[in-house]
């Protein structure tokens, strides 16, 4: 079975009653409640390929979690359709819950009370993994992130690093094609957020997982992700490759050139602004929405002038998503 996901008009509406302010209100809240619809994901289309790790980005409230429940099967979409693994995740919830894992780095799959090490073999016995199986496994989620030393610890005493990882253990006993990861390493230390994404990356390049993350840390998006899809407000804004996305928004670039000849006249090609000289150096940016990518200006500056050094500073992934975001509220 191929572990794609296909998401097509996919929307869910929240409806909530507000509640009036004061007595008054109260009473009359009771009497004739108010209620309000909210589109937290509207109209959103977008397909993973097997094996594939896709960035799902939007700022809080965008409706990414939402997204993520529907596709696991929590929430039934008020209209479209998606496909996981060739189910229906919401018609038929425990078929595709063989297909997917799932970890939502804000609250814990495994049971609070348990040493982690029977929270997986009671996983172990839902899914009826056999114990070779569910042992070799267990031994490979150990090396990649260090688990042995604490999963004789109960789930409440662990730190929130240590939870996340078991959680992702958890999350690929079964062995699904499918992974499903909101938030996984929110509030976690640099070095553990480190391993978390070697992790991911030998789960996606080795073991072939389809992988669906959302993140708010843009140097993951970098490390993991080759495809990104933008939400906002519930809506899709942005569904491309990191590079296609660099090249549209990432025109914030600046080459630093060291001339042979300091005195040499400056003539700029097109779409190209010189911003300043200083002495031999000459910094050259972007000139208007036409410029080149930082790749092509740089051929471009060496072709055309005597240089003996060179500089870039990029703009990073963080600006080129800020960039998006505001053409796309713009637009
Ligand atoms: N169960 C719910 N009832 C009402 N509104 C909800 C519910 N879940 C989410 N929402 C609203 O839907 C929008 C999207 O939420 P969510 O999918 O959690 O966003 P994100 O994960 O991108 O931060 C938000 O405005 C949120 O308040
Ligand atoms: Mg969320």
């Amino acid at each position: 079975m191929s572990g794609s996901i296909q998401v097509r008009g996919l929307s869910r509406t929240f409806h909530t009653t507000v509640r009036r302010p004061g007595f008054a209100g109260a009473l009359k809240s009771l009497v004739k409640p108010e209620r309000v619809a909210k589109e937290a994901v509207c109209d959103v289309t977008f397909e993973v390929a097997p094996g594939e790790l896709l960035a799902l980005l939007g700022p809080n409230g965008a409706g990414k979690s939402t997204t993520i429940k529907m596709l696991t099967g929590i929430l039934t979409p008020t209209s479209g359709e998606a496909r996981v693994a060739g189910v229906v995740p919401y018609r038929e919830r425990e078929r595709n819950a063989r297909n997917i894992g799932a970890v939502f780095g804000q609250r814990t799959q495994l049971w609070w009370d348990l040493p982690v090490r029977e929270s997986f073999a009671i996983l172990r016995d839902i899914y009826g993994v056999p114990e070779r199986e569910h042992r070799v496994r267990l031994g490979e989620f150990d090396e990649l992130l260090a688990l042995s030393s604490f999963w004789d610890t109960r789930v409440r005493h662990l730190s929130l690093g240590q939870r996340v990882r078991c959680d992702l253990a958890a999350a690929l006993l079964h062995d699904p094609p499918v992974v499903f990861l909101d938030e996984p390493t929110i509030g976690m230390d640099v070095v553990v957020k480190e391993q978390v994404r070697g992790f991911l990356k030998h789960q996606v390049e080795e073991r072939g997982r389809t992988v669906l993350l959302t993140t708010h840390d843009m140097t993951e998006v970098e490390r993991l992700a080759e495809r990104v899809v933008l939400i906002n407000h519930g809506r899709l804004v942005l569904d491309g490759t990191l590079d296609e996305i660099r090249r549209r928004f990432g025109s914030t670039w600046q080459v630093r050139a060291t001339l042979a000849d300091p005195q040499a006249a400056i003539a700029p090609p097109p779409g190209i602004a010189l911003l300043r000289r200083e002495g031999p150096q000459v910094v050259f940016g972007p000139d208007g929405p036409g410029a080149p990518t930082v790749h092509q200006a740089l051929k471009q500056v060496v072709e055309r002038y005597e240089v003996t050094d060179l500089a870039i500073d990029e703009a990073d992934l963080e600006d080129v998503m800020r960039a998006a975001y505001v053409q796309a509220e713009a637009a």
